[in-house]
């Protein structure tokens, strides 16, 4: 595997500073001071691999990335476990999906012991910014830019930057685990057969922007996307899976959406297929329809909805709305939706058993 050269950081925050940043971290807001870079070229493969101090970047304003968005990332979480150790959930897992996403963004793949060893590095360097809250976790942003200088569009860039920075945050939503309301937007496509959606690439993120805005202006958290073709087919939020809660008890039963090459394969959608059974509530994978959404929560069918993935974690869904109208699903996160999140986010704490391997110590 690469060697890494490690240059901690010669100015460090005082214990003070840090945890006066870590009270009240929100999402995204606050990093670490090391950051993991790693180089390639069509030479000499990856090279240059460090842990260094977190700052700026130099690059020439011709840079590829800058102008045809040659760019993918990868979002997980580190851990605090009830006996100070820090872990992280299939690691693994993210680095296979930022190797298919690589394949589809024409960019060199990372392997992924490599992928991993920066992880474990940086967050070696920065312990002390994991938070010891629960629901509050330390973020790490793996992602990969075409640095080649040239605005050449017809073969990707020949150099490229692989970085890894970290963020000491609480969830995505902030307060109490409140519902989240949703539009389903018409106007606008988050992704085709044959497109990138999914790939973890910024233009996926780029694009939707203005649905997330059109979203806060129907007076929604969040965005719903619905297939290309007839703007019907339920895909995904803006950074989330959802699932579909059918029955309730003893009857439950989870479905989700298909991925199909539209959907980003969430890990942590895989892992609540793999779950929820585990826990006696059966799982499908099935196409889903707005307005079999809104019917089947008329007649009492559809009993919950929620959001799930490493930032959301796992996020009830109250109220929908669209052109045509809306409904409300629930004021609160239903007992489905809230067991599924004690268990995921146990195993993730270091609560409950890990039966599935899917923590791994950094
Ligand atoms: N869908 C999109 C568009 C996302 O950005 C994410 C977040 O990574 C997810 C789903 C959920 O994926 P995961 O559970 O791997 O975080
Ligand atoms: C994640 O959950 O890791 C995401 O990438 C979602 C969003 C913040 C882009």
């Amino acid at each position: 595997m690469i060697e890494f050269e490690i240059q901690l950081a010669e100015q460090r925050k005082s214990a003070q500073e840090r945890e006066a940043l870590l009270a009240d971290p929100g999402f995204g807001q606050v990093f670490t001071e090391h950051m993991i870079t790693i180089e390639w070229d069509a030479d000499r493969g990856w090279h240059d691999a460090k842990l260094r101090s977190y700052g700026p970047l130099s690059l020439d304003p011709a840079t590829k990335v800058f102008h045809y968005a040659q760019e993918l990332f990868e979002g997980l979480k580190a851990y605090r476990q009830p006996d100070g150790s820090i872990v992280s959930f299939r690691p693994q897992a993210n680095a296979a999906r930022f190797n298919t996403s690589c394949d589809r963004m024409a960019m060199p793949r990372l392997p992924e012991e490599t992928f991993v060893k920066a992880l474990e590095l940086l967050v070696d360097a920065d312990r002390d910014w994991v938070p010891t809250r629960e629901g509050h976790s330390l973020y790490l942003r793996p992602f990969i830019i075409a640095t080649e200088t040239g605005m050449g569009v017809n073969y990707p860039s020949t150099k490229y930057l692989f970085c890894v920075i970290a963020s000491p945050s609480a969830s995505y939503f902030s307060g109490a685990i409140k519902p989240v309301s949703v539009w389903l937007s018409r106007d606008y496509t988050r992704a085709a057969p044959g497109g990138t959606g999914f790939a973890k690439c910024g233009g996926n993120y780029a694009a939707a922007f203005v649905a997330q805005q059109e979203a806060v202006a129907k007076g929604c958290d969040q965005v719903v996307w619905l297939d290309a073709a007839e703007h019907r087919w339920v895909e995904e939020m803006g950074g989330m899976n959802l699932f579909f809660v059918y029955g309730t008890g003893p009857d439950a039963r989870v479905v989700t959406p298909p991925t199909a090459g539209t959907i980003l394969p969430g890990i942590t959608r895989d892992s609540l297929l793999k779950l929820a059974p585990e826990l006696g509530v059966p799982v499908s994978e099935e196409p889903i329809s707005v307005e079999q959404w809104r019917d089947d929560v008329a007649s009492g069918a559809l009993t919950e909805v929620f959001a799930c993935g490493t930032a959301a974690v796992i996020t009830p869904v109250g109220r929908v709305k669209g052109e045509e109208g809306e409904f409300t699903i629930s004021e609160e996160g239903g007992p489905v939706t809230m067991r599924l999140r004690e268990e995921l986010v146990g195993i993730q704490y270091g609560r409950r058993p890990d039966p599935y391997g899917w923590i791994t110590r950094l």
